[in-house]
């Protein structure tokens, strides 16, 4: 048996397709286009594996997902693949549409086809798992409770309702077709492989290079916080047990204003990386224009998950953040990669023309 997962080499799919292997799960097909989130060095340590095949490509490629299909015959589809950064949708919405809407659109119809001609035992089996996001429950007050899965969608950027759109598609191509779907709506990842553009990853790497930490409007918005590997054991556990078109609120109980989040990253800097001049990093801090459209406030409810699937975050916000600021330390090449764009050459410069196998046979392939 195999999973077809799309997006994998981003921060949260990079982090699911290593944590899915090395927790012996079977061989993944990981499908990603590799656009400027896309980082197959997330996936250094898989080189060679025969388990992970990697291919080059867009999901919204109908006749490459159709063969993908047929060639490797998953089992299950989980899919990451998205334009994921709000402050990007609103420079720039069209690639939102595009690749949220139109890709997702293009995956179902794919999936879809190849599910219709299963056979009955295999069609039952099989399960579409569609990763969103807390964010197209629209924005909390300070006292509203918490999102749970019956919240009404109101979405308020163009990120945000390119996922509500993509989440009504994957609805519907349940209640339609029958297609056997699973969707998730997480609240905001933190961990390894983050790319430095979001809140916690920029601050680590603005602080260490002596930049302005920037910090928009009064910073007292607040998110609700889960180390990404949590993200992913809830994604496999929801794959594994979750009722068939469900939906699913995943999160980590850790509510905190943004400024609190920037002040926990400057202490343990200071901690584990002193400043040269011993100054601490906070008077690095700068507000900034707020983000047009800016939500106040996201909260999940998980308590659906926990009940019927048992499932829990293993990390505190406490060590899961230690963790990644460790994790920042302990990987300067990785930062220097990204910051430079040498990632983006990562495929060429790694692989290309050669005769290798797992990740790299399957990059030439596309
Ligand atoms: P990311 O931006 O780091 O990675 C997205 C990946 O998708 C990249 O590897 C990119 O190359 C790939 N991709 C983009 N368009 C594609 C296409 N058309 N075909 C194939 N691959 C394509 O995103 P992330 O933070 O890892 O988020 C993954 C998913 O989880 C997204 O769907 C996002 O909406 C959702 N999500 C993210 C968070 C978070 O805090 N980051 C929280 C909840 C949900
Ligand atoms: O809630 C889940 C969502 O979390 C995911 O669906 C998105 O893909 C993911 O990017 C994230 O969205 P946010 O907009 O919450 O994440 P971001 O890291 O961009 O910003 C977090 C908060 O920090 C937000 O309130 C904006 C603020 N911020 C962000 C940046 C980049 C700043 O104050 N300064 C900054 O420089």
């Amino acid at each position: 048996m195999t999973i077809l997962v799309t997006g994998g080499a981003g921060f949260i799919g990079s982090n699911f397709v290593l944590d899915w292997l090395a927790l012996g799960g079977e061989p993944v097909v990981n499908l990603d286009k590799l656009t400027y989130a896309g980082n197959l060095q997330n996936l250094a340590s898989l080189e060679g594996n025969p388990k992970h095949v990697f291919v080059h490509g867009d999901m919204g490629d109908a006749a490459l997902v159709t063969r993908l299909l047929a060639q490797h015959r998953p089992r299950a589809v989980v899919n990451f693949a998205a334009e994921s950064h709000v402050d990007r949708s609103i420079l720039g919405p069209g690639a939102f549409i595009q690749t949220n809407i139109v890709g997702t659109f293009q995956l179902l119809e794919a999936v879809r086809a190849y599910w219709g001609a299963l056979d009955a035992s295999a069609q039952a089996a099989f399960r579409f798992l569609h990763v969103s996001t807390d964010e197209v429950y629209g924005s909390l007050s300070k006292t509203d409770p918490a999102f749970t899965e019956t919240n009404r969608y109101e979405p308020n950027s163009p990120y945000s309702a390119s996922k509500a759109a993509s989440d009504h598609l994957v609805r519907a191509y349940h209640h339609t077709y029958g297609l056997p779907v699973l969707t998730t709506n997480c609240s905001n990842n933190y961990g390894p492989y983050h790319f430095p553009e979001k809140l916690i990853p920029l601050m680590i790497v603005n602080a260490q290079a002596g930049k302005a930490l920037p910090v928009y409007g009064d910073g007292q918005q607040v998110r609700d916080w889960l180390y990404v590997k949590d993200h992913c054991s809830a994604i496999r556990r929801v794959l594994d047990a979750g009722r068939v078109g469900e939906v699913y609120n995943v999160g980590g109980w850790n509510e905190k204003p943004n400024l609190e989040i920037v002040h926990t990253v400057c202490r343990l800097l200071d901690e584990l990386k002193p400043r040269a001049d011993a100054k601490p990093y906070k008077d690095q801090i700068t507000y900034v224009t707020d983000r047009p459209g800016h939500d106040r406030r996201y909260a999940i409810d998980a308590r659906k998950i926990e009940q019927e699937l048992g499932w829990k975050p293993a990390e505190t916000f406490e060590s899961g953040i230690r963790k990644t600021v460790k994790w920042y330390l302990d990987n300067p090449d990785w930062v220097t990669n990204v910051q430079s764009g040498a990632y983006r050459d990562w495929l060429a410069q790694q692989y290309g023309g050669a005769q290798v196998s797992g990740t790299a046979a399957m990059a030439r392939s596309s």
